[in-house]
């Protein structure tokens, strides 16, 4: 995200300022008045009581279950997965701002308006596509998805059409239409030829379109009514249609509620779910599965059910998918049909309930990736048999967590046929070998913390900044003892050293500040950083008044420690620790008063 690159920030700051967050939000999220701020159901994670809070005042949302936070082009860029610029450009619009156009460079004008151009012809195509398959001579394509139980109501749902046998009709619907060949080519609609000039790409097939999680269509996939090869046609890439960041069905999906996805390789399988009722359902598009598709599956969800083939490959694609869902945090559960296929025949014969049931017994891929690894090893065989479980061993050191590790020592001790404390034995003579593994560094969401010295640190610096951005007028008051400086988090400096220039200057905006920062998770911690709960503010003045002050000393005392230990041959750092002492001794002797 390139923020500030196409848009000054008198810009952003009008777009934003004229969209008021309650509203914005309100428009997806049931909000309801509490105290000084609204409350909802955070449409970020699953939950059942409301911790997501919108801040009319400070005109940011934050929540406090899960830690998504920010403004209100945060707020679009989060729901909607929107770029910045398109944030900014849906809102300039809600509010009747024109946009500057000087501000982009030529180049990247030149680059958004063909990306406008192909979704535009992409649209059309599909627009013709549905079009053909409710005509005469597409009567054999809706008898073939009408064969493969597709409802009427869902053909028309994803939009599905039928390419005729006519070899450039397309095209030539397409230059009625005023597209260029190039624009149709770059598109991947038709190729050029010598000895047949322009003809289409897709011939005699049924027609699916593919969407992006905005519900624009991007390519398409084509499948022969018959036994043809290749059974599936699939758009090229394009500069609209990067296979590796998007996923077939995840513009209906990401709404599914479900807090799960179900990952499958195909459009059938996905269109099937969803008319049984399995909205969660999504495929990747005719490619392996990315990190980037696990990224984007994240933000909505944190589990994912591998709905993979049976066979080998399918077996592969699921053990390379577990190890792709682990590095972004997705839990990941493997699916099995048997003795059918894959979900779509599942459904067909077993039903819907049946299918539920299959996603119930979903395999652990631990246990999943345990089982494949024993077909290598012969069980009968004391020596194969030591062996199997000698990586079995090494694969549970993995495991940071003991408790963790234990239940998994123990369900594989019950599942292949081995003593819990031999087990045991030998996990922890490879733990002596190689050491256990460290825990992972989780993404920080600024709740739930551990109460190490760091983040207690952490916390009050944090305190302290929200309860200035609260309380503005406090900061007249401490401004001798405290600066942007003493906070030693990085980013907290950053924000405080903003914060007090613009309250020094009288024009505090919380909301635009966010927009400073252009990293997603800085963001959130700035967003964090002034909605921190102020526990404090339930009690007696004089109990806020403590509380306060007890902030303030912790954060000067860390400070001061800090770059006392940090002195080396910096005169300024000397400066710092001689003030700061002084600062620190006459904190401890004030009252500093919270009345105005
Ligand atoms: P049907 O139920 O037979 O329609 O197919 P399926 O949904 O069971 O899909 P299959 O497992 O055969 O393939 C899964 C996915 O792989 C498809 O949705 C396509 O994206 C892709 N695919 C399948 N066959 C081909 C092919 O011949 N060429 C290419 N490029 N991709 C294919
Ligand atoms: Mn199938």
């Amino acid at each position: 995200m390139e923020v500030g690159v196409y848009y000054s920030e008198e810009v952003l700051e009008e777009v934003r300022s004229k969209n008021d967050i309650v509203e914005v939000i309100g428009s997806y999220v049931r909000l309801q008045k509490k105290g000084a701020s609204y409350f909802g159901l955070c449409p970020f994670h699953n939950e059942k009581s409301p911790s997501f809070s919108v801040s009319p005042s400070k005109q940011m949302y934050y929540c406090f279950g899960c830690g998504a936070g920010g403004n209100v082009f945060t707020f679009l860029q989060q729901y909607e997965n929107y770029s910045f610029q398109e944030a900014v450009k849906v809102l300039a619009d809600r509010a009747g701002v024109q946009l500057p156009e000087t501000e982009m460079t030529a180049a990247d004008k030149q680059r958004e308006s063909r990306r406008m151009q192909l979704l535009e012809v992409s649209r059309e195509a599909a627009k013709y596509f549905y079009y053909q398959l409710r005509m005469p001579q597409g009567k054999d394509g809706l008898a073939y998805l009408q064969g493969r139980a597709l409802t009427e109501e869902t053909i028309h749902k994803w939009g599905l059409g039928y390419s005729n046998k006519t070899s450039n009709d397309l095209v030539q619907y397409l230059h009625q239409k005023g597209y260029k060949d190039d624009l149709i080519m770059e598109a991947g609609l038709a190729t050029f030829d010598e000895r047949y000039g322009m003809h289409d790409k897709f011939w005699n097939r049924v027609m699916f379109p593919i969407q992006d999680s905005n519900h624009r269509v991007i390519g398409f996939g084509g499948r022969v009514m018959g036994d043809g090869k290749p059974k599936y046609l699939n758009s090229p890439e394009t500069p609209i249609f990067d296979k590796s960041r998007n996923l077939f069905g995840l513009n209906f999906a990401r709404s599914s509620r479900k807090n799960q996805f179900i990952l499958c390789e195909g459009y059938m399988d996905v269109i099937t779910m969803h008319q049984a009722g399995f909205t969660q359902a999504v495929a990747s598009l005719g490619t392996a599965f990315t990190s980037g598709q696990a990224n984007l599956l994240r933000r909505y969800a944190d589990e994912v059910l591998l709905a993979y083939d049976s066979d080998e490959a399918g077996i592969k694609a699921a053990l390379r998918a577990i190890g792709i869902l682990k590095e972004v945090g997705l839990t990941g559960k493997v699916l099995h049909f048997d003795p059918h296929k894959d979900p779509d025949e599942f459904i067909k014969t077993e039903g819907a309930e049946a299918f539920q049931k299959r996603i119930d017994e979903a395999e652990n891929s631990f246990l999943f990736e345990i089982r494949i690894l024993q077909r290598d090893y012969s069980m009968s065989d004391p020596e194969s048999k030591t062996k199997f479980f000698r990586e079995v061993a090494k694969k549970l050191c993995l495991f940071s967590e003991d408790l963790e590790r234990n239940n998994y020592m123990e369900a594989v001790a019950r599942k292949f046929g081995i003593g819990f404390d031999e087990l045991k034995s030998l996990v922890r003579s490879y733990a002596t070998q190689t050491g256990l593994a460290k825990p992972l560094e989780r993404p920080k969401s600024g709740i739930h913390q551990k109460n190490t010295p760091e983040e207690s640190i952490k916390r009050s610096q944090r305190l302290l900044i929200t309860w200035i951005a609260n309380e503005p007028a406090i900061y007249e008051k401490i401004k001798k003892y405290i600066s942007a400086t003493d906070f030693t988090e990085p980013l907290y400096s950053e924000v405080a050293d903003k914060l007090f220039r613009e309250i020094e200057a009288g024009e505090m905006n919380l909301a635009a500040m966010v927009s400073q920062f252009t990293e997603e998770e800085q963001q959130k911690e700035v967003a964090a950083l002034f909605n921190t709960e102020l526990e404090a503010l339930e009690e007696d003045t004089a109990g806020r008044e403590q509380a306060f002050h007890d902030i303030l000393y912790a954060v000067k005392k860390n400070s001061y420690e800090y770059f006392s230990a940090n002195l080396g041959s910096d005169v300024s750092a000397l400066e710092k620790v001689i003030n700061g002492k002084q600062a620190l001794e006459e904190l401890s002797r004030t009252h500093i008063s919270l009345e105005s």
